[in-house]
């Protein structure tokens, strides 16, 4: 079910948590959130069992484009039939139900819109990466997680490296000066995997094989390489000035989305950042890397295997090869906290506007062949649009 090859969740772990007892049973009446589902796919019902087996949640309701895929959600996750809805405009029938937080697992064009939807009908939002596929679906998202801590609602978007301690305390030492002054950064994804589908023209069918439509995907330097741009500018801590780009569709057929990048941005203080990356490639190990040189040391971080600093400041940091799961489970138990302690800083939003905004930079510039600035990119009024005539309301 997922894209690359994953143990999934048997082992979760349930963590502990202080939970102020009239936040938990004021407005909710209960500690156990009522969540609707939204995108009933591979990362939909596979992050639906991590929330049911944290016994935090319970799926009152869930919604799917197609019929099949929300009732059979509705059937494994025990959902009364009368609250599993399908259609381009079932979440909103969702979002008019009775939940109080929605997961949002579709796929990334509808991103903005949908979490947008759920804050403006006053429900706790847990979004996928990654957030847009374009500009104005990152300042929509920007400005969603914004209302949702004016209007008491906690909007948290799944990172798992974010979530990580060993990432959380590399970056913080990185921060605090333990490599010195930084120079430049590496970042890398390369994968094995990737369907090699093309566009038919027809809705339903692209709908299906949407990660090779490029304003459904935002192409796979924005759906996937998010997690290691996510990474670097984290590290970096600032905003690119600008990128250069170059790649293509080698692999893949007309029409259908690239099949690599490479990638050079340019941060302030001459931090350079070399991106690369590559998938549709037999025998290519999993790896998201990103490693950080600075004037007294490296930063080494890679989302399968670990993270360590080395040089005049080390840190043995640590190995982990489950981040995929344990990340997840992270993410679902502060969203539980949050909830309950009314934490509503939203702080996985703005970070994610950056990277998202990073990637779309560095498939801009790639597609161009040349350079496209940062304040270009962000102010632009580009959307990317796929065809959805015919489609079921
Ligand atoms: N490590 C990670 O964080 C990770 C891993 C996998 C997927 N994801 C993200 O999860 C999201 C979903 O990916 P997936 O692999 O589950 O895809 P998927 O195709 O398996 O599932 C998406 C589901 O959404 C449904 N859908 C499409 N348009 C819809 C709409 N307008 N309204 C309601 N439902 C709609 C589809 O029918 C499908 O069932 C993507 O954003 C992806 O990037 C994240």
């Amino acid at each position: 079910m997922n894209r690359r090859t994953f143990i999934s969740g048997a082992a979760v772990a349930g963590a502990t948590m202080a939970v102020q007892p009239s936040v938990a049973f004021g407005t909710l009446g209960s500690s156990k959130v009522n969540l609707g589902l939204i995108g009933c796919g591979g990362r939909g019902n596979w992050i639906a069992d991590l929330f049911a087996q944290s016994d935090k949640y319970r799926f009152v309701a869930c919604s799917d484009y197609f019929e099949d895929r929300a009732k059979a959600t509705a059937g494994r996750l025990q959902i009364p039939a009368d609250r599993c809805y399908s259609g381009l405009s079932g979440y909103r029938r969702l979002l008019d139900s009775k939940v109080d937080a929605v997961v949002i697992e579709t796929p990334p064009y509808f991103h903005p819109q949908q979490a947008a939807d759920a804050v403006e009908a006053g429900k706790h939002v847990f979004l996928a990466k990654p957030i847009a596929v374009d500009a104005w679906g990152c300042r929509t998202i920007a400005a969603a997680g914004k209302k949702a801590t004016d209007k008491k609602l906690v909007f948290l978007v799944d990172f798992q490296t974010r979530a990580n301690e060993f990432y959380q305390e590399a970056v913080r030492r990185v921060h605090a000066g333990d490599l010195g002054r930084l120079v430049m950064g590496e970042a890398n994804y390369p994968w094995e995997g990737g369907p090699k589908d093309a566009p038919t023209g027809n809705a339903e069918q692209d709908l299906r094989n949407w990660y090779c439509v490029l304003p459904i995907s935002g192409d796979f330097i924005v759906e996937q390489s998010i997690h290691a741009l996510d990474v670097a500018t984290w590290i970096a801590d600032r905003d690119p000035i600008r990128a250069a780009g170059t790649g293509g569709r080698t692999l893949r057929p007309q029409g259908s989305i690239w099949d690599h990048f490479a990638v050079t941005y340019w941060f302030p203080e001459d931090l350079i950042v070399s991106f690369t990356s590559i998938q549709c490639i037999p025998g290519v190990p999993d790896e998201i890397r990103c490693k950080f040189f600075g004037a007294e040391g490296v930063i080494d971080t890679d989302y399968f295997s670990g993270v360590i600093i080395r040089g005049r400041k080390s840190y043995k940091g640590g190995r982990f090869d489950q981040l995929y799961t344990t990340g997840a489970v992270a993410n679902i138990e502060t969203f539980h906290r949050c909830i309950m302690e009314g934490s509503y800083a939203n702080e996985t939003v703005a970070p994610s506007v950056r990277s998202n905004l990073t990637a779309i930079l560095g498939r801009e510039a790639a597609y161009k062949g040349g350079d496209v600035t940062w304040e270009s990119l962000v102010n632009s009024d580009v959307r990317l649009e796929p065809n959805l005539k015919g489609l079921k309301s």
